[in-house]
């Protein structure tokens, strides 16, 4: 079965091709000119959609030398996301689906990225734990078998990403924060500044940033700035330092609560040097096998979309034409 996916719930412009499970092209346009805003604008997403989609699905059937005809099925997310971002992905699927006359199904973005890892390590048994980290979730996931998930760990405020771009912008880095932070961080001391690991008394197992963004920007209030600069990596080493403890004790308890050992990551803070470094010593302590997807699977993009739609349309599924963008839709669990 050849699948296409289409991925555009918020600012890349992401088309794939699966065949039969295994990945024949991923093309994905990271949208540049939200950097300038400091963020992703809503409407420019869209309309940067609605100009690169075509080329971007064309790219990635002659990559995966398939014709339009040869297609099965088209996969492409319809939540969660921004509305007018979702528009267009569904849009045209259903609109190539209806001129193709074949199936076309709506993909949960969230369950995407809990199968990412399918793509480049196919041999992950369930049940397994998926930590996703992104600008947007923060949260700590068992998979137990296909389509059967719980949440273990969620964030009750920022997620670890916009703690990461928070923290940026407070240290006067650009965005997107977490690259800059990293660099930044290099040459910095993680023990010189006293950052909180939050420990929630209610829900263990939760996170919560917002002490932390308002711990860096106490520190950096009390400098000058030329105090701020002098100091700047030794803070952003700090920083990032108390970011990345606060996932690893978090996923520690998970582990320790479900016995499960066998972690994926997901999101764009999976792309953090210090933060591999210390999942790797977490793993040689306690024995964890933890898989991170090559970047470009951690990351949005088409392929963990259409590999999980090509899952559910390998059972029988399929979605009516009538299906919605729904911006704020869940994962049961
Ligand atoms: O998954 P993603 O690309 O987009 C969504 O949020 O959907 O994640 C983006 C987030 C941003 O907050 C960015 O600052 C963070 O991932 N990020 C990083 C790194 N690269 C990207 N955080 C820490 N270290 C990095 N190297
Ligand atoms: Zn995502």
């Amino acid at each position: 079965m050849i699948v296409l996916g289409i991925e555009t719930s918020c600012d890349e412009t992401s088309a794939a091709v699966i065949q039969d499970g295994l990945l024949k092209s991923n093309v994905v346009l990271s949208q540049e000119i939200h950097c300038e805003y400091g963020g992703v604008v809503p409407e420019i997403a869209s309309r940067e959609h609605e100009v690169q989609l075509t080329s971007i699905i064309e790219m990635a059937l002659e990559r995966a030398s398939i014709s339009k005809l040869e297609l099965d099925a088209i996969a492409v997310t319809y939540g969660a996301g921004l509305m007018g971002a979702l528009l267009v992905g569904l849009n045209l699927a259903k609109g190539l689906a209806i001129g193709l006359n074949i199936p076309f199904i709506g993909v949960n973005h969230m369950e995407g990225h809990l199968y990412a890892n399918m793509i480049d390590n196919p041999q992950m048994e369930y049940p397994f734990l998926c930590m996703l980290v992104s600008g947007g979730h923060t949260q700590i996931w068992s998979v137990d078998s296909f389509g059967e998930y719980t949440l273990f760990s969620n964030t009750v405020d920022d997620a670890a990403g916009e703690a990461f771009d928070k923290g940026a912008r407070i240290l006067g880095l650009k965005y997107p924060g977490g690259p800059e932070i990293q660099r930044e961080a290099k040459d910095g001391d993680p023990d010189k500044f006293s950052f909180p690991r939050p420990r929630l008394k209610r829900s263990e197992y939760n996170f919560s940033f917002s002490g932390l963004k308002t711990a860096i920007l106490y520190a950096c209030k009390k400098m000058t700035d030329d105090e701020l600069l002098q100091n700047r990596s030794d803070i952003a080493a700090s920083y990032q330092e108390a970011i990345i403890d606060t996932l690893l004790e978090k996923l520690k308890k998970v582990y320790q609560k479900t016995n499960i050992n066998k972690v994926s990551v997901a999101g764009g803070v999976a792309a953090n040097t210090r933060f591999r470094e210390k999942a790797s010593e977490l793993s040689d302590q306690m024995g964890l096998h933890i898989h991170f997807p090559k970047m470009e699977f951690c990351t949005d993009n088409a392929a963990m979309i259409a590999m999980a739609g090509y899952e559910r349309l390998k059972s029988g599924e399929q979605s009516s034409l009538n299906l919605p963008a729904v911006p704020n839709l869940t994962l049961a669990g």
